[in-house]
This record gives structure tokens, sequence and C-alpha cells, in this order.
């Protein structure tokens, strides 16, 4: 794909999650710590946060599963450009079709994949071997802020849990709750803007392009739901899940 075919995807951002570098650094150092002998990504994207993991556990393996083909190419690209390519493979399969356990499985933005948080952490648990853990990473919803437009938000937003919620409902799926962490107001915002710089950026460059009505009503719409929808109510939770052994 070249310019003129449209805008780039994710291009200004190194995580599809609103997750700082600092931050993820300090997250993975942390899971390597625990050193796992394996690493499974479920909802990968292109595996950043797996790769900065192995990066830090010299013998562990790790495997990505996305259904995007585009987004596991570059995980390749990158792991092999980082020396990983020998211990890490990127498998393009829906997340439900995942058979196997590792002792790191990570799954970060990707609950949609099972139907939603209860759905993922059910399914996640069978997938964490005995004394493993699961970083598992998605959507809140703080009900005590009020959107200035509701109507902008996404409606799946409102069903969201809140923080407490979310680990009440990890507790009672069976995980002990190791680290409880969320993405910083800044992180969610530089989150939103990297997200749109894509199409942003291209517009500046082909304003009268044939596609450009489209990409700018699309920016638009997403700007607008965010800034005046559910900008300081959605939130992002990172927890660290450990699944006890047997
Ligand atoms: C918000 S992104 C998060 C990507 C990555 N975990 C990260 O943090 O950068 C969600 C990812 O889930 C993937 N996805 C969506 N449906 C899926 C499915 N049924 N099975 C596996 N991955 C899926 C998307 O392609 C996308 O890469």
């Amino acid at each position: 794909m070249n310019d003129l075919d449209g805008p780039g995807r994710y291009q200004y951002m190194s995580f599809n999650a609103p997750l700082s570098e600092a931050h993820a650094d300090a997250i993975a150092a942390r899971l390597a710590y625990a050193r796992p002998a394996d690493v499974l990504d479920i909802g990968c994207g292109w595996g950043e946060l797996m790769l900065r993991v192995l990066d830090r556990t010299p013998r562990a393996v790790g495997m990505g599963v996305d259904t995007d083909e585009e987004l596991l190419a570059r995980g390749s690209a990158a792991a092999a450009q980082r020396g990983l390519d020998e211990r890490v493979t990127f498998i393009n399969t829906p997340g439900v079709s995942v058979g196997q356990q590792a002792d790191l499985v990570i799954c970060v933005g990707a609950s949609h994949a099972f139907g939603g948080h209860a759905a993922a952490l059910t399914t996640l648990l069978q997938h964490v071997r005995p004394g493993g853990r699961l970083f598992y990473g998605d959507g809140l919803w703080d009900p005590t802020v009020t959107p200035k437009k509701p109507e902008l938000v996404w409606a799946d937003f409102f069903d969201l849990p809140d923080l407490a919620g979310l680990v009440d409902l990890a507790v009672a799926t069976g995980y002990l709750p190791l680290f409880t962490e969320t993405a910083s107001p800044d992180e969610l915002d530089d989150f939103e803007s990297r997200y749109l710089a894509d199409g942003a950026e291209w517009l500046l460059r082909h304003p009268g392009h044939p596609g450009a009505a489209n990409v700018r009503a699309g920016t638009e719409d997403h700007r607008r739901r965010w800034l005046h929808g559910y900008r300081g109510a959605f939130g992002f939770a990172y927890l660290t899940l450990g699944r006890p052994a047997a």
C-alpha cells in the first residue's frame, strides 16, 4: 500500500492500547521477572508487549495470535529486526480456536474476541498454566462521570464495568490479582491522538484526494465521540492475574 491508496494503519502507535513506552517497559520487566518459559499473546496485533517480554527472557518462546494479517506481518518484521524471530511465531487464527497453555498469557484490548470481559476471563484462565499469569488489559467505564453528549458514546461502553467490578469479576473467575493498574489520562489521550493521526496526517498531504471526504468524515466522527462523548469516563485496566497452582 502506498500513500495514494489512503492513510496508513496505526503508523503512529507503538501499541494498539493506551500504553506509554515507560509503562510498557515497566510491565514487560515485571512480567519477565517471573521467568515464563512461554508467552501466548491472544489478539496480539503486532505483539509489541510480547516482544518486550521476550527481549527480557532469553530462553522463552512466544506465540502471537490475531486475525489481521497486516498486523501479524508487522509483528514478524519487528521480531526479525530484534533477533527474536527464532523464538516467536505469529499465527492468523481467531482467539477462540487457540488450544494451548502458557506460563504467561497476554490479552490486551481483545476481550471482544471472546465476547466481552466475563467470557474472556473464563476462557483465558484455561490458557494459563497453573501457577502462571494472565496480563489482561481492556476497557472500563466510570459511571460517576456524565458525558457531555451521551449520544456520542459507543453504546457498549455503558456496559463496561468500573475497576472494582472488573477485579471482582476476575476474582470470581478464579484468578488471584497480583497487580492492578489503569491507563493514565495522558495515556488515554495519547492513544486517541495517535489513532487519529493516520487520517489527519494523510488529509494534510492529500486534501483533494477522491477518498478525502470519507477519511475526513471518519476522523471527525471519531474525534467528536472521543472529545464530546467518552473522554473522562472511558478508562482502561491493566491487571496482572495469577492462576493459583494446582
Ligand atoms: C485493540 S487491538 C489490541 C492489539 C494488541 N493486543 C495491542 O495491545 O497492541 C485488538 C486486536 O484484536 C484482534 N482481533 C479481533 N478479533 C479477533 C479474534 N476473533 N481473534 C483474534 N484476534 C482478534 C484485532 O485484529 C486487533 O489486532
